[in-house]
């Protein structure tokens, strides 16, 4: 039986597609653009050779749009196929399981048979990778970090992929909010290969968390000729940079990157789109004219209008169809949300609890009804979590909350709210300088007076 670079068995019999699967998962774990090459190479080698099969699968759901979902059932039910003329291991029909799950929109059951997986197998680079990302999307950095630790002895640095498995672990750490430990983890993977944009991501959120922005920017800047034939994925370490220009005021550096780097075109990867309308969300919080952006990002919000596979990007597209007042596109919008909500899966209950409430609220904001927004924010205020992405991802919606709050005239609730903010973003100029307007707001001009100190000090 043929074996993956990893060792771990494959059920095929051609060298060539296993040579080609390695190179596919070398590939994935290192964010190249020719994974999909080496994976359809792997499937001319052998059209039947299951864990090619369920991987294209595991593939296609990473994309979050309807018409790969379909792909993706396709794919499981060709897998199964495989394995009931040749049979498998173990650890595959574990994989074609939660493939199976995954296609059910039941991303924790695909969880639950990664982590057997890895309990057996912890070099399962694929395992590792998958439960990495369906963690950081239902249970934040406290999963990822208890998930990264089951691994973590196992590995050794001679092993092909140890540095990778260090950047992991550090973007654990630090959604965890062991800062120290993830940078250090974050640093040694790079020090290892200065081309593992994850472990790089990792650093620069230790920095943003902590808004260390003139190391953010110097680390970043550092690195960023590494990542030239990089995937999609260096667009969003870009917007990292523009984070920590934005913190500093500079305004126009932000729209350079958005112009040049992270938005140079239109895309329809959401983490691309993600990014484009978070910050053009808190650039207009700063009083930033952001031009004709909001309605090209409408018009490919209109296109993944009624997506509702993923919440975390569909409260995004809400941003976009709002802001450019697209109403019923938005309300189209809304209707998808709310039929997604009656669904049985993991998202169905986020898209319930929490995204079809933003969603409303993102729409209130932007028709002028603040009072409304806080009211159905406030709430929430300690549930955002549940959309997933990363606590700087999600901040997008702290800001909302507070600036809801301020603009409804809610100083006290402001107030509250931006303590908490500032007290996990300790040095936020934004932060501090709105938290001085609520202080304001309840009449306390000596507390105000010292938040605005705190916000040039952090600036
Ligand atoms: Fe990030």
């Amino acid at each position: 039986m043929a074996a993956d670079y990893q060792g771990l068995e494959l059920t095929t019999d051609s060298v060539a597609a296993a040579e080609a699967y390695s190179n596919c998962m070398r590939g994935y774990m290192g964010y190249q653009t020719d994974v999909g090459v080496h994976l359809k190479a792997a499937l001319t080698a052998d059209a039947e050779m299951p864990m090619a099969l369920i991987t294209r699968g595991y593939f296609f759901h990473l994309f979050s749009i309807p018409v790969l979902e379909k792909k993706a059932a396709d794919s499981a039910r060709a897998a199964q196929e495989a394995i009931t003329v040749r049979g498998a291991t173990q650890r595959e029909k574990w994989h074609l399981a939660a493939l199976q799950a995954w296609n059910l929109g039941d991303m924790a059951g695909a969880t639950d048979w990664w982590e057997q997986i890895l309990l057996h197998h912890p070099h399962d680079v694929m395992a590792i990778r998958l439960s990495h990302f369906t963690h950081f999307y239902l249970n934040g950095g406290g999963a990822m970090r208890q998930s990264t630790n089951r691994i973590l002895p196992a590995w050794d640095k001679d092993r092909p992929d140890y540095g990778f498995i260090l950047g992991i672990s550090a973007f654990s750490h630090e959604e965890a909010g062991d800062y120290a430990a993830a940078e250090a983890a974050g640093k040694a993977a790079v020090e290892i290969n200065p081309k593992d944009i994850w472990a790089t991501h990792a650093v620069a959120h230790v920095y943003e968390m902590q808004g260390r922005q003139d190391e953010g920017i110097a680390w970043l800047d550092g690195l960023s000729p590494q990542w030239a034939e990089l995937n999609n994925f260096r667009f969003h370490t870009w917007w990292h940079k523009a984070m920590y220009h934005l913190e500093k005021g500079q305004h126009d550096t932000v729209l350079d990157l958005y112009d040049g780097q992270f938005w140079a075109q239109p895309s329809d990867e959401y983490l691309d789109f993600t990014n484009a309308a978070a910050m053009l969300w808190r650039l207009n919080y700063q009083g930033v004219d952001v031009g004709q952006r909001w309605s090209v990002l409408a018009d490919v919000a209109e296109r993944h209008n009624g997506d509702a596979i993923l919440t975390f990007a569909d409260a995004h597209y809400m941003m976009a169809l709002a802001k450019d007042g697209r109403e019923e596109a938005a309300q189209t919008l809304l209707d998808s949300l709310a039929k997604a909500a009656q669904g049985t899966g993991d998202q169905a209950r986020v898209a319930a609890d929490v995204g079809l409430p933003v969603c409303r609220a993102t729409l209130a904001l932007c028709q002028g009804r603040a009072g409304e927004a806080a009211d159905i924010l406030l709430p929430l205020r300690d549930h955002i979590s549940r959309l997933g992405g990363s606590h700087a991802q999600r901040d997008v919606w702290a800001q909302m909350i507070c600036r809801s709050l301020l603009d409804a005239g809610r100083f006290q609730d402001a107030r509250g709210s931006l303590a908490q903010r500032t007290a996990t973003k300790t040095n936020s100029p934004i932060g501090w300088r709105w938290y001085a307007e609520a202080l304001e707001g309840c009449g306390d001009g000596a507390g105000a007076a010292a938040a605005r100190e705190n916000a040039n000090r952090a600036a």
